[in-house]
């Protein structure tokens, strides 16, 4: 397929387009930076890293996706047989502290393009949703059917959830659609080839970046936020699913869509329905790293749950898709990226 990536220069994006282009599919990427790095000549240091790795060019464009014009441009110069809908602002404390900003950005750039894709027919839709929409599960493992919507602590989840319900809308009044909503859990890793990784702007707001780069002596010491949850160890647990995995989910997404046709509209949780604490991840990269890693205890997150894992059954059943690299590699992989790219992209 020729696929339309947003945001496709991200830490999801580049592991996702470079997942698409070891499967065949050619794509055009779009980002407006907002988390990622261009390089001297306008174009994303992650991409061009992407490039190395697969041999393959990327046609890339500076677009925002709240730029209707530029973003019809697009369109207009051409066709594509899908679109993979990464684009977002997507800091939980950030949102609560710069709400409006968020629903603009990731509500009126998404509508933005959904209305562009119905305006030039590009009707299979592949959108990354997050697990945050499931808000405080009643259950675990979060089956999809679970409840979304009430618990939603934060405008970045409550975004997600509202443009879930959009599509789930535009999938009922119009079954020519053939809409994916992914519900990623906790991205963590790196290519192993160390090229690419999670490389946030400032300190990080997740828990595996940050640990990170105290590990690499970049931070002082990891903060525990809160040991008195109802969990094993009182630290939050969080199904942590390697990025290689989670980008091959949007592979297989487009191939469900490619095999069965008409599909509607269709929910698929991507983890790897393990759970792990805080204190086992900080543990786990010690040993991948050699490094001891300092920890403190602080005070609980506002909002945060004790335990969030997802039941990965249907996506393994429709999808044929399931998480293959477990806690090791997934630690492996990031200290990989962390020891070769100490100062993330930004050394380019
Ligand atoms: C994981 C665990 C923290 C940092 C969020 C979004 C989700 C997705 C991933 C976008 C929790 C604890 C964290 C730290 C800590 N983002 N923690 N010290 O909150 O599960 O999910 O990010 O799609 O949508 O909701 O991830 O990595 O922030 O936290 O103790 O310095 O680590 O309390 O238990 P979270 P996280």
């Amino acid at each position: 397929m020729h696929v339309l990536v947003t945001g496709g220069a991200g830490f999801i994006g580049s592991h996702t387009v470079l997942e698409l282009l070891n499967s065949g599919h050619t794509l055009t990427v779009i980002d407006n930076f907002a988390n990622s790095i261009p390089d001297s000549d306008g174009n994303a240091v992650s991409l061009k890293r992407v490039e190395t790795i697969s041999g393959k060019k990327i046609p890339f464009k500076k677009v925002d996706v709240l730029n209707v014009p530029q973003l019809e441009e697009v369109f207009k110069t051409e066709k594509f047989d899908a679109v993979i809908h990464l684009a977002a602002l997507k800091a939980v404390g950030e949102s609560s502290a710069k709400p409006l900003e968020y629903y603009i950005n990731n509500l009126c750039g998404s509508l933005n393009l959904i209305s562009l894709c119905k305006k030039y027919n590009v009707k299979n839709f592949v959108f990354s949703s997050s697990a945050t929409v499931y808000g405080s599960p009643k259950s675990l493992p979060i089956r999809e059917d679970a409840q979304t919507g009430p618990g939603i602590t934060n405008p970045y989840g409550q975004t997600k959830h509202m443009i879930e319900q959009i599509l789930i809308d535009i999938a009922k009044a119009e079954p020519e659609w053939n809409i994916v909503i992914l519900r990623y859990f906790n991205p963590v890793g790196a290519h192993p080839s160390g090229l690419i990784g999670e490389d946030p702007k400032g300190v990080p707001n997740n828990l595996m970046p940050f640990v990170s780069q105290v590990a690499i002596g970049k931070l002082p010491v990891v903060k525990i936020f809160g040991n008195k949850f109802d969990t094993p160890d009182g630290t939050g647990v969080r199904d942590y699913i390697h990025i290689v995995d989670l980008a091959r989910g949007h592979v297989s997404a487009l191939d469900r869509i490619s095999r069965e046709g008409n599909i509607g509209l269709e929910v698929y949780n991507l983890g790897t329905g393990k759970g792990y604490s805080v204190l086992e991840m900080v543990a786990a990269l010690e040993k991948a790293s050699g490094r001891k890693i300092p920890t403190e205890l602080s005070v609980p997150r506002p909002g945060d749950i004790a335990s969030c894992y997802c039941d990965p059954a249907l996506a393994a059943e429709k999808l044929q898709w399931k998480a293959e690299y477990g806690l090791e590699e997934m630690c492996r992989d990031l200290w990989n990226w962390q020891e070769k790219n100490p100062k993330g992209f930004a050394a380019e």
